[in-house]
């Protein structure tokens, strides 16, 4: 595989766990972000995230000693991206931006890094132009947390080359994770697709008084199996997140259908964003 050198791009929600993630499996990690708040809370979730797991013998002292020398929070693409082997940008969900990062990427990674792209939604064929390795660019798509949900979603859009789709494949199974190689690029890959589905159910059935939000996640959750149920979810990824997603998604098709429920607007127009504003479809401030 010969990645030994990961530059991780944003140190936000994802890209601390990420990069958190490839320290603890062994890699020389780089994490690089504009906001120096950014950086100073993802050191911080770092420093409290390992004895934490120490004390519940779920990571050694050998792979505690190795974050700390390994894992350097960096607010310089430069020195972030002039080694890697393997560069995974988990900056914010907006398309300009982020392919105006795949081009600085461009400019200052080696010649034989892969470039990859954590974007839920964001597909890599709408980036990979603004490099001059599109057959390097591609989408590798973790879940929430990311350090602990087993699955990525390896996507192979039609400039990927198969040889980038086996290392990222291998790098995945490096990490941990148990990857899902997704053979053409399609809007939400596979689970989001599938959880989009789910939500948008949940959603209209709460709209239309069928059941509260506790009979339908308890549903759900005793029924089909599920860990959370749908509305669970929703507030630990964002209502504000899945609200954006929806309106683009309505812009692109023009289909009512893909519009936010209105349950989603509501909470969202009053700043209920789930678990980070203390409220969304549940109350947090009172557990
Ligand atoms: N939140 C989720 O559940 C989830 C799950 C899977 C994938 N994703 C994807 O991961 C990406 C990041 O999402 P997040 O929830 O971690 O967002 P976030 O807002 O928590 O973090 C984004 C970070 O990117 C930084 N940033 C912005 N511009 C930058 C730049 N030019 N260079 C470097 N850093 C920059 C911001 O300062 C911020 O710290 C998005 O593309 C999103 O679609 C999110």
């Amino acid at each position: 595989m010969n990645i030994k050198t990961i530059c991780v791009v944003g140190a936000g929600l994802m890209g601390q766990q990420i990069a958190l993630l490839a320290a603890t499996s062994g890699f020389e990690v780089y994490c690089a972000d504009t906001s120096h708040e950014a950086l100073k809370k993802a050191q911080e979730f770092v420093d409290g995230w390992l004895p934490k797991q120490k004390a519940k013998e779920r990571i050694t002292d050998e792979q505690i000693a190795h974050v700390n020398k390994s894992l350097h929070f960096v607010d310089n693409l430069a020195d972030a991206a002039k080694n890697a082997d393997m560069i995974i940008e988990a900056a914010v969900e907006n398309l300009a931006i982020k392919r105006s990062i795949f081009a600085e990427l461009d400019r200052l990674a080696p010649p034989h890094a892969i470039l990859a792209t954590n974007s839920s939604y964001l597909v890599s064929s709408k980036i990979a132009d603004a490099t001059s390795r599109p057959d390097k660019v591609l989408n590798m798509h973790f879940f929430n947390p990311a350090l602990i949900m087993k699955t990525v979603e390896v996507v192979q859009g039609p400039h990927v080359s198969d040889e980038t789709v086996e290392k990222v494949m291998e790098l995945s199974r490096a990490l941990g994770k148990r990857p899902a190689r997704v053979n053409k690029e399609i809007y939400g890959f596979l689970c989001n697709r599938i959880f989009s589905v789910i939500t948008k159910e949940a959603c209209y059935m709460l709209d239309q008084g069928i059941a509260s939000v506790e009979d339908i996640d308890n549903a759900v959750k005793g029924a089909l199996g599920h860990p959370m149920g749908p509305l669970e979810l929703l507030d630990m990824t964002g209502i504000d997140l899945e609200y954006h997603l929806g309106m683009e998604r309505f812009r692109e098709t023009g289909n009512p259908v893909d519009k936010p429920s209105p349950s989603l607007v509501e909470r969202y127009a009053r700043g209920d964003y789930g678990r980070k504003t203390g409220k969304g479809y549940y109350d947090y401030t009172k557990k």
